[in-house]
């Protein structure tokens, strides 16, 4: 199996061109079966891309990828199934739930179990399904889901505002009968771009100023094209990378606006910072200081993904960080391999304490999860001597060319 040899110590320096979001390009392949015909620009390629895409061949539609465009003919379907080996590839499939449903009356998937990130239920996608009129039966593993008379409107309060909720019911709900309203719905920015392109192809979408979500039902989605938004997770563990190794680096195509979390705590760290609207250009000091206290939040506050890279920093900054995860149950599976690295973090709970050490040195890790992975990579890019890093498929799952990009910008590293 592939993995990463990394030799630390240089600054980085140089440009990174961000690639389109994954978060917001995997609902979007699920929306595209609403659709006659969908054309989707900007897409990473990325494996998660390609199992998202084979779901859909899987259901009977014809997909084509030249470039970063994705097209996808969603006109003749010929099942409403995914099975167990594509759900086990890829945890976040249960975002085509809402949409195979509203386009087919009947689905049966594959529960999708745990994950590396804790046990990751999908009750509010259950319980809303059902309220939009949806009947979910478990049988061997598999939720069975049919509509006994046509999907409803409803409103609908999310306890928590969970992304891959708030997907599947926009998903669902566009063709429903009638108004639904989802109360406490995720406000990512994925969720914006996923109404942008249901609202292209048609969908009667509204987004009030507290974020909550009408959706009027229409009969029907028209064919639409689309261009996915940058991916700011993508952005901000390079924005790390250069912080931790005192370097400079300009990160083009990003949406600062979306990284209004990130940004402060990178200042605090003694970076200096020029942003435009869509590039960030960080100069960082010799050692970050560190940020005092990182609280993980639904959007708009600091996003679980982008805390294992920040933590990397913290690792080698002037100073201790408290990192306090809200999102995940576990989600500090990358600190038993940053301690192989010299890095000193008590973790209790939710909370992890790093106190930073003047360096961190090489040594062979496991990527444990994808943004786990890109936080080890970020570690090794610092630390003195030689890193070996495993598992790397974690990392192919979201950061498109990673090694590439990274030589590009000085590093010492190579794959083998
Ligand atoms: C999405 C992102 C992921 C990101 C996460 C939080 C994609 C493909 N993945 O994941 O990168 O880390 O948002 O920003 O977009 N929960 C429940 N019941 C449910 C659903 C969720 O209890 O039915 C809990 C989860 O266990 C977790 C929290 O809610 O603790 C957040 O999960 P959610 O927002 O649903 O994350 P995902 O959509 O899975």
């Amino acid at each position: 199996m592939a993995e990463y040899i990394i030799k630390g110590g240089t600054a980085l320096s140089g440009e990174v061109e961000v690639h389109g979001a994954k978060n917001a390009v995997l609902p979007i392949l699920a929306a595209a079966l609403l659709t006659p015909k969908s054309t989707i620009l900007n897409c990473p390629k990325l494996s998660d891309v390609a199992v998202a895409c084979s779901i859909l061949e899987h259901l009977g539609c014809s997909v084509s990828r030249q470039d970063d465009c994705i097209n996808v003919d969603a006109g003749q379907l010929v099942s409403s199934v995914i099975h167990e080996n594509l759900m086990r590839e890829m945890r976040s499939s249960i975002v085509f739930l809402g949409a195979i449903i509203a386009r087919c009356g009947q689905a049966r998937v594959s529960m999708p179990g745990g994950c590396e990130l804790g046990p990751r239920p999908i009750n509010l996608h259950i319980e809303a399904l059902e309220k939009l009129g949806v009947k979910i039966v478990e049988d061997h593993g598999y939720l069975d889901c049919t509509v006994p008379d046509r999907l409803r409107g409803a409103s609908i309060s999310l306890d928590f505002p969970s992304v891959g909720a708030t997907e599947n019911i926009m998903l669902a709900a566009c063709t429903a009968q009638g108004e639904t309203v989802i109360h406490n719905p995720a406000r990512e920015p994925e969720i914006n771009d996923l109404a942008a392109f249901l609202q292209k192809a048609g969908a009667k979408i509204y987004i009030g100023e507290n974020g909550t979500i009408y959706i009027q039902g229409v009969e029907r989605l028209n064919s639409v094209q689309h261009r996915v938004i940058p991916d700011r997770i993508e952005a901000a563990t390079y924005l790390c990378c250069a912080a931790i190794t005192g370097g400079q680096v300009l990160v083009k195509k990003a949406k600062t606006s979306h990284m209004t979390a990130l940004l402060p705590l990178l200042g605090e760290a003694g970076c200096r910072l020029e942003a435009t609207e869509d590039s960030i250009y960080l100069v960082a000091s010799e050692r970050p200081k560190a940020p005092k206290i990182v609280r993980t939040m639904p959007y708009p506050g600091f996003p679980t993904d982008a805390q294992s890279p920040l933590m990397a920093m913290s690792c080698i900054a002037e100073g201790s960080t408290i990192f306090v995860e809200n999102i995940f149950e576990s989600r500090y599976k990358h600190v038993a391999e940053l301690a192989r690295m010299g890095a000193k973090i008590k973790v209790e709970g939710k909370v992890a304490v790093v106190e930073g050490v003047p360096g961190l040195h090489g040594a062979e890790v496991i990527c444990t999860d994808l943004r786990g992975g890109a936080c080890l990579c970020c570690a090794a890019l610092a630390a003195e001597g030689q890193s070996r890093i495993k598992d790397i498929y974690h990392i192919q799952r979201g950061y498109q060319d990673f090694e590439p990009t990274l030589k590009a910008l000085g590093a010492d590293i190579a794959v083998i």
